[in-house]
């Protein structure tokens, strides 16, 4: 089995490359790495080049394209927004048109940024997208443009929350810095969500493989969180991990007090029950998942 990863060099990329499966139900993994620099063995596609990202599916063919890579720069994309649009929305559409003619599949990886966050409840799969930035609108344009191009049977998005590891840009690392940083920091307290590790994510992408799952699907750890509980249970545990010499105070701050470009979702919560029956893949509490990361930064 062929299967194309492209965002190789990015938080989920570098997780799905630790964890290839030697075989899905039987047929020998055969992997295509592809990041923006190629590599190490990998191939060089922009993704924001539509023409490029058809040409090499219709090259290599593969079975399975996991679309991870994204313009993440959620803040920076508001003044990009012609730049996160090619990359999140025209690169699943190329792929889509282009796995349409050669029979493969697509699993197109999202967010929780295209809901607007005001239902004050767990976002399930079928529900209307809203999103509030150029982000998570270049992200649900991609989905559309991916369902409108590829048979339905043959596209897997799997939307996630608040991806974190233990290599890449990410909230872990950015506040085991600051937190050595500096004495004391506010975080914000009125954003809740799900972190998500990108070892169990890159678990729950290789079951949608497995399972070969088709449709809209949400996978985060378990549980709840503000980005304040986040960075508590983060100095908690780095520092009991000997990560951290001390803790510093961390106080609770609103988004008022903390404005950024972009604006985000208050409440983000996905609800994940039927797809963790689907790739029959059990849920694991996301203070957990943080301890195991922690181990793995450590290592
Ligand atoms: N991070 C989150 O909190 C979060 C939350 C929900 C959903 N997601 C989704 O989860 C998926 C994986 O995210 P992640 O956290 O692994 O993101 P990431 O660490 O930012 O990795 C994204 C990768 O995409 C690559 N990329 C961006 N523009 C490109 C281009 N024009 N051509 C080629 N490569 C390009 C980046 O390469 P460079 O490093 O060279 O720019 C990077 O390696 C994405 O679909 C994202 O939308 C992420």
């Amino acid at each position: 089995m062929k299967v194309m990863i492209t965002g190789a060099a990015g938080q989920l990329g570098q997780a799905l490359l630790r964890s290839v499966p030697e075989a899905i139900n039987g047929d020998t993994v055969e992997l295509i790495a592809c990041s923006r620099a190629g590599g190490s063995g990998g191939v060089a596609l922009d993704l924001a080049d539509a023409a490029a990202c058809q040409v090499l599916v219709d090259q290599l063919k593969p079975d399975w394209v996991i679309n991870a890579g994204a313009y993440t720069a959620v803040d920076k994309a508001e003044s990009e927004p012609e730049l996160a649009q090619a990359v999140n929305a025209g690169s699943p559409e190329a792929f889509a048109e282009a796995l349409q003619r050669s029979g493969g599949r697509l699993l197109q990886v999202s967010t929780d940024f295209v809901f607007d966050g005001s239902q004050g409840a767990p976002y399930r799969p079928d529900q209307p997208v809203a999103p509030l930035g150029v982000y998570g609108a270049s992200k649900a344009a991609g989905e559309a443009a991916a369902a409108r191009a590829l048979d339905p049977d043959r596209l897997c998005i799997l939307r996630t929350s608040w991806v974190y590891g233990p290599v890449g840009k990410n909230f872990l690392l950015t506040m085991l810095r600051l937190m050595r940083e500096r004495d004391q920091l506010g975080v914000v307290a009125d954003q809740v969500g799900c972190p998500t590790a990108t070892p169990g994510l890159a678990q729950a992408c290789w079951g949608v493989l497995e399972q070969r799952a088709s449709g809209v699907h949400h996978w985060s750890d378990a549980g709840a969180a503000s980005w304040y509980d986040f960075a508590m249970a983060i100095a908690e545990l780095a520092q009991a991990a000997g990560l951290l010499a001390k803790q510093p105070l961390i106080q609770p701050i609103t988004t008022a007090d903390y404005p950024t470009p972009a604006q985000r979702p208050s409440y983000s919560l996905l609800a994940c029950g039927p797809t963790r029956v689907a790739l029959q893949q059990p849920a694991v509490h996301w203070r957990v998942a943080l301890q195991q990361v922690i181990a793995d930064v450590l290592a």
